[in-house]
């Protein structure tokens, strides 16, 4: 395919204009939107085109007993991972980053660094999807391994991008993927495995979560042109 002249210029809008959304209308998303969205969503690219993500989409009133059930585990610690997460992952420049982040987001809350409650209050609104009338989860088969998150990765952020072209906010979440049997047990689901969320729905405008901006490293701390 071909650009046109207004192609960069609708990229630029489409990918900048994808934020991680906090705070939702409970307006639902018309199915037929839904559907345009998630059929779109499927051009993502995988390798040898195996598509290994399975996704479920959950609304309505399996959306609340889901959130209800994840806050309640949330208060067990009944914390269950498919793919561990360990902060000691992160090195280098992530570090800063990260610590940068956590402080916009934290002070868009309201809610100082070193306060130990407000990062419950944080995990409580991640399982509450921060109001959004629908979340989508992403799961891959059972014995997917660390490298197909490679494709589930690539087909979210084409999602993100169809829901933002037609005016869906999402918020991807690391944290729906800490309590893995408690949303295989809600949904029925047996043994495909689980690694985050996507909460989704139209923006808050008016809210201070939806004010926070997180900048981007410069292109040279990130990429180098080899020629
Ligand atoms: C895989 C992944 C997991 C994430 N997990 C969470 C999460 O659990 N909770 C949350 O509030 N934001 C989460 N985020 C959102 C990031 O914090 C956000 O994308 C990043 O700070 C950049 O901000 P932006 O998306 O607004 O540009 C996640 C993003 C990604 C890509």
């Amino acid at each position: 395919m071909s650009s046109t002249p207004l192609m960069p210029a609708y990229a630029e809008r489409l990918i900048r204009g994808r934020r991680a959304t906090r705070a939702f209308l409970p307006a639902p998303v018309p199915e037929r939107t839904l559907h345009d969205i998630f059929t779109l969503a499927g051009a993502a690219p995988s390798s040898s085109n195996t598509q290994p993500w399975l996704v479920e989409v959950v609304s309505g009133e399996t959306r609340d007993r889901l959130s209800k059930a994840l806050l309640a585990a949330k208060e067990e610690n009944a914390f269950t991972f498919d793919y561990p997460y360990d902060d000691t992952m992160y090195s280098g420049n992530s570090v800063r980053w990260r610590q940068d982040m956590g402080a916009r987001m934290y002070s868009s809350l309201g809610i100082a660094r070193d306060d130990h409650e407000g990062r419950h209050v944080i995990l409580r609104d991640n399982l509450r999807f921060f109001g959004a009338p629908h979340v989508a989860l992403m799961f891959m088969p059972p014995n997917a391994e660390e490298r197909m998150a490679n494709d589930t990765g690539l087909y979210a952020q084409t999602l993100m991008l169809a829901m933002t072209a037609h005016g869906v906010a999402s918020c991807p979440q690391a944290s729906l993927g800490f309590f893995c049997d408690t949303i295989r047990e809600t949904l029925g689901i047996s043994d495909n495995k689980l690694i985050f969320g996507i909460s989704f729905g139209y923006a808050d405008e008016s809210s201070p979560r939806n004010q926070v901006r997180m900048p981007r490293a410069e292109l040279a701390e990130t990429t180098r042109f080899h020629r």
